[in-house]
C-alpha cells in the first residue's frame, strides 16, 4: 500500500525554548530564513506525500497562516517586481494539501498521534516530528518509504547515539538484520543512564500501521503523565512486526538550543548567498574568542 499521508505533531509546549515559544510556535522558529516546519513539510512533499495533517494547539495559529495563500503579500510582491519572492511564496502554499487538528491539551506525543485517527482512515501513514530536521541527500522520509515498500510494516527511523545521550531518547531493543535494518522486540522511553538496552535511538521519523490507534486506546499515561507513543509502539511490536531503519542523514533536534544553533550555522554555511561572508565572520569570531 502506498504511503500517501503524513502526520506532523506540532502541539508541544516547547518549554526548552522559552521565552521564544511563549507566543510563537517553536516549529515556526526559522533556520536562517525558513521556518523549521517548512523544511519538514518539504521533506514530506518530496517523498510523494499528498496529504499532511499538522497537529496544532494554542498559540500555533501562525502555522496555518504560513502555509496558506497570502493574496495581499503576493499582490504587493508582484506590483513591486519582486518575482523571486513571489515564486517562493506561491511554492509554500502549493506544497501539499495541509489539514489541521487541534490537540486541546499537550498530553503527550501518543495523544497527539491519536488525534490523527480519522485522518489516517485505516491506512499506514508517516509521522515526522515538528522539531526534528534531517539534512539528507535522499530525503529521510523517502528512504523510509522505500524500506516500507519492502517490509510492509511499521518502521521507526533510528540512528546510533553516544551512550551518554541514550537517556534523552526512545531506545530500541532489537536485532540487526543487516542493510541498515533492525527488528524491534521492545523499546524504552528515556532509559535511566546505564540501563539502555542499546544505543539505537528513535529520531523523529516513523511509518506506522493503523493498528497503532488500538494500541494507543490501551495505553495509559506513562512518564511525565503523558500518553507516550513509545508505550503504544511497544504494544504494537507484540502484535505485529516492527522494524527500525538506520536512516542516512544529519539529524538536528531544533527543539533544543544546541541543536537549533548547530542547524542554523550549518544551514547558513550551505547557502551560496551567505557562505563566504558568514564563514569569514565565524572564523574571526572564533579567533577572537580563543584569544580571550
Ligand atoms: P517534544 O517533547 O520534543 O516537544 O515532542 P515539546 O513537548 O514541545 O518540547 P519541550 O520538552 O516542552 O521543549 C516531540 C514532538 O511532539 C509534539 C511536539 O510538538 C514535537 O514536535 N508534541 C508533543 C505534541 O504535538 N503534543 C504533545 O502533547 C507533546
Amino acid at each position: 500500500m502506498k504511503i500517501r499521508k503524513a502526520v506532523i505533531p506540532a502541539a508541544g509546549l516547547g518549554t526548552r525554548f522559552l521565552p521564544a515559544t511563549k507566543a510563537i510556535p517553536k516549529e515556526m522558529v526559522p533556520l536562517v530564513d525558513k521556518p523549521t516546519l517548512q523544511y519538514i513539510v518539504e521533506e514530506a512533499a518530496s517523498a510523494g506525500i499528498e496529504d499532511i495533517l499538522i497537529i496544532t494547539g494554542r498559540t500555533k495559529r501562525a502555522i496555518e497562516d504560513h502555509f496558506d495563500k497570502s493574496y495581499e503579500l503576493e499582490t504587493e510582491l508582484e506590483k513591486s517586481g519582486k518575482f523571486d519572492y513571489l515564486e517562493t511564496m506561491q511554492e509554500i502554499s502549493n506544497l501539499a494539501n495541509i489539514h489541521y487538528v487541534r490537540q486541546k491539551e499537550a498530553k503527550g506525543l501518543g495523544h497527539a498521534i491519536y488525534c490523527a485517527k480519522f485522518f489516517a482512515e485505516n491506512e499506514p501513514f508517516a509521522v515526522l516530528l515538528g522539531d526534528d530536521v534531517v539534512d539528507a541527500q535522499t530525503p529521510c522520509l523517502a528512504q523510509m518509504i522505500d524500506r516500507f515498500n519492502t517490509y510492509k510494516s511499521t518502521i521507526l527511523g533510528v540512528q546510533a547515539v553516544p551512550d551518554s545521550e541514550t537517556s534523552k531518547y526512545g531506545i530500541i531493543k532489537g536485532e540487526e538484520l543487516g542493510d541498515r535494518m533492525y527488528t524491534v522486540h521492545d523499546m524504552v522511553e528515556k532509559p535511566a543512564p546505564g540501563t539502555a538496552p542499546s544505543n539505537v535511538a528513535v529520531l523523529g521519523r516513523y511509518i506506522i500501521t493503523p493498528e497503532i490507534f488500538r494500541c494507543l486506546e490501551e495505553t495509559t499515561p506513562g512518564a511525565g503523565g503523558e500518553i507516550q507513543l513509545t508505550d503504544a509502539l511497544r504494544k504494537l511490536a507484540k502484535k505485529e512486526s516492527v522494524y527500525a531503519y538506520d536512516f542516512i542523514g544529519r539529524r538536528y533536534d531544533v527543539g533544543s538550543k544546541q541543536g537549533y544553533l548547530e542547524a542554523t550555522v550549518e544551514f547558513a554555511l550551505k547557502r551560496d548567498d551567505l557562505r563566504d561572508e558568514f564563514l569569514q565572520y565565524l572564523k574571526k569570531t572564533v579567533a577572537q574568542t580563543d584569544a580571550k
